[in-house]
């Protein structure tokens, strides 16, 4: 197939391109080279024979010249991060709401009707939560005073018992509790809007904790596993908030880009959006991984401190299942080989 893939050049769309390219596809890469994420003036080094386009998703133009010839679309082009600071709403909104929606009125007009959108878990806000009286219940809102006194498990809001976690689904209503989260869910709602109108098929790959070579460095965006690393090669010790219990699905980057590979190949939905968890199915707590990290890499064991952000969500794990039975995709690399490399892997340098 003759696909583009927005954003190629970040860190999972760069995998992506060479998932698809090893598979055999033809792959073009319209990526607007974010100041904020990329050093200036370097352009990213791509497999042989794939074009670069640089340009901006939300400029039509540009997404027409992008589309040109092509079969389908792997959208990965977005403003990351938590989305805490409320000025940066309408770049958030412009990057992955407005652009999202350039490129899908582009992929109308060029008759384009397969489309892979990258997803994420944080449309889930708090994740799935059960009380042993009241069954599944949404987690209450996190208060400073039980934070502030090391109460970490967010309580059950209707009788205050300590609620046990479970998987989410691609059922689970979305609560998204952040700019960026509200944005992510926004390009879904597009999408779908899109292929009901034009009987194209989506697939929302909604990625969980993505970490692997070509991370971003220790940044304000960066994942968890980039900030430990960049603590440990700094000679410190990884820094793990709260009490180190929060559960999460670290999933390998080159098992997403399997993902993404899997989606494209699939039978298309027939004029609708499917959403599925790109996750490993195998949670860990988060200071399971800075104890595994520290290990990997010989360099001071984490130190807990009780510090939290009080937008964190304290336990959010994947069922895999769907991705497994419609997709054929299954996470390959375990958390213990993927971390022992992550020690050592090439991470992207910071803008
Ligand atoms: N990293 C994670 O753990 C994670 C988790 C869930 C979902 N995601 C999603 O995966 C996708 C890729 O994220 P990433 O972690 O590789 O981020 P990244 O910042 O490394 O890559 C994003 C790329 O998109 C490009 N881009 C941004 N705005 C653009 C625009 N207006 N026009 C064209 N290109 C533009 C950037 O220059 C960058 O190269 C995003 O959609 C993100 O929301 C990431
Ligand atoms: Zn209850």
């Amino acid at each position: 197939m003759r696909v583009l893939v927005t954003g190629g050049a970040g860190f999972i769309g760069s995998h992506v391109v060479d998932a698809f390219v090893a598979d055999g596809h033809e792959v073009r890469v319209l990526d607007a080279l974010l100041p904020a994420v990329h050093p200036a003036g370097v352009v990213p080094e791509l497999p042989d024979g794939v074009e670069f386009l640089h340009g901006d998703v939300r400029d039509p133009a540009t997404v027409d010249r992008a589309l040109g010839g092509v079969d389908a679309v792997c959208h990965q082009a977005a403003m990351v991060g938590l989305g805490v600071d409320v000025q940066d709403m309408p770049e958030y909104a412009g990057i992955n709401v407005l652009g999202t929606a350039v490129l899908l009125a582009g992929m109308a007009r060029a008759d384009i009707g397969r489309l892979v959108l990258a997803g994420s878990m944080v449309v889930y806000g708090e994740g799935r939560y059960e009380c042993p009286v009241d069954g599944a219940v949404p987690a209450a809102a996190r208060r400073r005073e039980d934070l502030d006194a090391g109460r970490f498990e967010p309580p059950c809001p209707r009788c205050g018992r300590q609620l046990a976690w479970g998987p989410v689904t691609e059922e689970t209503p979305p609560d998204p509790r952040n700019t960026y989260a509200a944005t992510k869910l926004d390009q879904e709602h597009l999408a779908a809007a899109w292929a009901s109108s034009t009987g194209g098929g989506a697939v929302a790959l909604r990625y969980h904790n993505v970490y692997g070579p070509r991370m971003p460095r220790d940044t304000p965006y960066s994942g968890v596993a980039a900030i430990f690393r960049s603590a440990l090669e700094a000679g410190r010790a990884p820094c793990v908030f709260e009490d180190g219990g929060q559960q999460r699905d670290f999933v390998h980057v080159t098992d997403v880009a399997r993902a993404n590979l899997c989606a494209l190949t699939a039978e298309p939905p027939d004029g609708a959006l499917r959403a599925y968890n790109v996750a490993s199915g195998q949670p860990h707590t988060v200071g399971d991984m800075a104890r595994a990290l520290a290990d990997a890499f010989g360099g001071p064991g984490p130190q807990v401190t009780g510090e939290y952000r009080i937008g964190d969500v304290r336990h959010v794990v994947a069922s895999p299942a769907r991705a497994a039975d419609e997709l054929g995709f299954r996470a390959q690399v375990t958390f213990a080989d993927g971390m022992r490399a992550f020690a050592t892997d090439p991470l992207r340098p910071a803008p």
